[in-house]
């Protein structure tokens, strides 16, 4: 049973953070998906708000569930016992980032592998920010989240001319 585990701050969840959970439903027994309350990132959303908007939208994949965790990632990885953490490379932009921080989580755990995939190449400039960005100043996001996310968003911001009241 391979285990991976699928981290991030998802404040929110994108569709390119859903075909990158797609691959790695692909290619594991389980998945978890776990959202980091990072408190540092300042986010939108609460971590209990961020794992609410994911559920609906893993409905569709059987082997897949959502969790919260604080503290290391290793060590979350460690008490789920997974093998594996799976991340997304969007551009080479992401690389250095992601390269550091799989070597940091491999010197402190050398057990847990990172593994990277590409995920589709329409989401390679997608990410939560700009996302965030758009809705606040009432641009249409459906392209690039699921329609729970994009109301969600619509309801935290409210009329464009308020944007600055949150986040
Ligand atoms: N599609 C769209 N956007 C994507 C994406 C994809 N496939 N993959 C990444 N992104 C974007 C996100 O939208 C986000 O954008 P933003 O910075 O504008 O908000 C950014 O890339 C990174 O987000 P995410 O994938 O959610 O990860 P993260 O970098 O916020 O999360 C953790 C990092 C949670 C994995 C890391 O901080 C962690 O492990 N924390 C726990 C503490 C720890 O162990 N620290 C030591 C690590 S060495």
């Amino acid at each position: 049973m391979r285990h991976c585990i699928y981290p991030g701050t998802f404040d929110p969840i994108t569709y390119g953070h859903l075909d990158v959970l797609g691959r790695a439903a692909k290619l594991f027994d389980r998945v978890t998906v776990a959202v980091a309350d990072n408190p540092g990132k300042a986010p939108l959303f609460t971590a209990a708000e961020r794992l609410e908007m994911l559920r609906p939208n893993l409905a569709k994949f059987a082997n897949v569930t959502v969790t919260t965790f604080d503290g290391l990632l290793v060590e979350f990885c460690a008490s789920q016992k997974a093998d594996a953490i799976i991340r997304g490379l969007r551009a080479l932009s992401d690389f250095e980032f992601e390269f550091n921080m799989a070597l940091m989580n491999r010197h402190l755990q050398p057990k847990v592998e990172t593994i990277f995939v590409m995920p589709n190449e329409q989401f390679s400039y997608t990410s939560s920010s700009l996302v965030k960005q758009v809705a606040r100043y009432g641009g249409d996001v459906a392209h690039f989240v699921p329609p729970n996310v994009a109301a969600a968003l619509k309801k935290a911001y409210g009329p464009a001319q308020n944007a600055d009241d949150r986040g």
